[in-house]
């Protein structure tokens, strides 16, 4: 499978995507280059990784090999990596083995394992530099790139993080091999949201595929696709003060489902659950194009998301989106698509939107 390397140029903090990597000495040599001299590397892994994948641990020692002074540190499972109390024993341990200022940090992991990092180097004596292994499909299209790092705290999920760019993102879709379906499927959610705000060929990919094994070439395609929606959104507002918010595109509704859920559903479950509800919400105002509802619900179904809003639009979950980040002063910023590969982004007073959305998944065709 050939390499390939998407450049993501944000001037003195620009890096490279790189997907299918031909293995662990390969990433390894990638990520020593992308560091360049470093006092320390410490590898911090999602600790059940090595009993999920076994690529973990020949990555770890790869590393080890080309970089200097390696030390790993497993962190708590997923999200539980994702506090404050976990981000503060990460840099005491990174003190206790006298990691300095030139020291840099690398972590394998999904999402959970990549905001963790992220924020710990952004903060660690004032920020060291740090590079991630990907190995979830939803952190290869979506967490790992762009320098959005952070952790969540009692009043919501990320309300903490900073922004810090990595050095380097080494995505290999082999790790994706022991991946479970439903976190597999979660991932699609956000792919499905980079083809419908940015690149409709990649919907078409999508839809050929759906229902089937993904063939390892095709994969690593959707993954460059996806990356390469991302990349183009975050070079052109690395800071998120206005064309980052399309990323955005069914998170609105999807995070108020999410928390809802008491985060039963994954992270893409609810986003798959909001871009319904945005779809809809936009076909309702007129704005999306007939029939893209009914086909984007067709195809996040074959994709193993769930699509069905019936119950999920209640006054719990609506009363959620007003402590979303999204929300400037009373009215919501709310990202719609017109056309697949097309968003825009609209400002509907929040009593406006409610009304809306529940109109709209009260008519959606036979409740989905
Ligand atoms: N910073 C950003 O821009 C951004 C964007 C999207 C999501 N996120 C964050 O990402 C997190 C979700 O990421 P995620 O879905 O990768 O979750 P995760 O990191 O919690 O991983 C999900 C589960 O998969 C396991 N796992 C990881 N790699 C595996 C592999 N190769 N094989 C088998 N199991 C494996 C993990 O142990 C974990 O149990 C959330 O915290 C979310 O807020 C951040």
């Amino acid at each position: 499978m050939d390499v390939t390397t998407i450049p993501v140029p944000l001037g003195p903090r620009s890096y490279e995507v790189c997907i299918a990597p031909a293995g662990a000495a390969d990433m390894a040599q990638k990520i020593a280059a992308a560091l360049g001299k470093s006092t320390g590397v410490a590898v911090l892994v999602d600790s059940r990784l090595h009993q999920l994948s076994p690529r973990a641990q020949p990555l770890v020692e790869a590393l080890a090999e080309r970089l200097p002074r390696v030390r790993r540190l497993d962190l708590p499972v997923g999200e539980s990596c994702k506090t404050l109390a976990a981000i503060e024993s990460t840099c005491d341990w990174l003190a206790e083995n006298g990691y300095d200022r030139g020291a840099a940090l690398v972590g394998i992991g999904g999402g959970a394992t990549s905001d963790h990092v992220g924020f710990a180097a952004a903060i660690y004596l004032r920020g060291i530099a740090y590079a991630t292994c990907p190995t979830t499909l939803l952190a290869m299209v979506d967490a790992s790139v762009g320098g959005k790092t952070g952790v969540d705290i009692a009043a919501g999920k990320n309300l903490v993080g900073a922004f810090h760019q990595p050095r380097a993102v080494m995505a290999d879709p082999a790790f994706l091999d022991s991946l479970p379906p439903r976190e597999f499927a979660a991932g699609m959610a956000e792919v499905v949201k980079a083809g419908l705000i940015s690149d409709a060929s990649l919907l078409d990919t999508l839809e050929a595929q759906a229902g089937a094994a993904m063939p390892a070439a095709v994969l690593a395609r959707v993954i460059e696709a996806a990356v390469r929606v991302k990349v183009d959104v975050v070079v052109a507002d690395e800071r998120e003060s206005g064309r980052r918010a399309v990323l955005n595109f069914g998170h609105t509704v999807g995070h108020a489902i999410e928390a809802a859920s008491g985060f039963q559903l994954l992270h893409g479950e609810a986003v798959s659950l909001g871009m319904i509800a945005a779809l809809a919400l936009g076909t309702a105002r007129g704005v999306t194009e007939p029939g893209l509802l009914a086909r984007m619900t067709a195809l996040l179904a074959r994709l193993g998301l769930p699509v069905d809003l019936k119950d999920r639009l209640v006054a719990d979950v609506l009363d959620r989106m007003e402590v979303d980040k999204k929300r400037v002063s009373d009215a919501v910023r709310f990202v719609l698509v017109p056309r697949p590969g097309q968003a825009i982004i609209e400002g509907i007073a929040l009593d406006e939107l409610k009304r809306q959305l529940l109109a709209a998944s009260f008519n959606l065709p036979s409740r989905i």
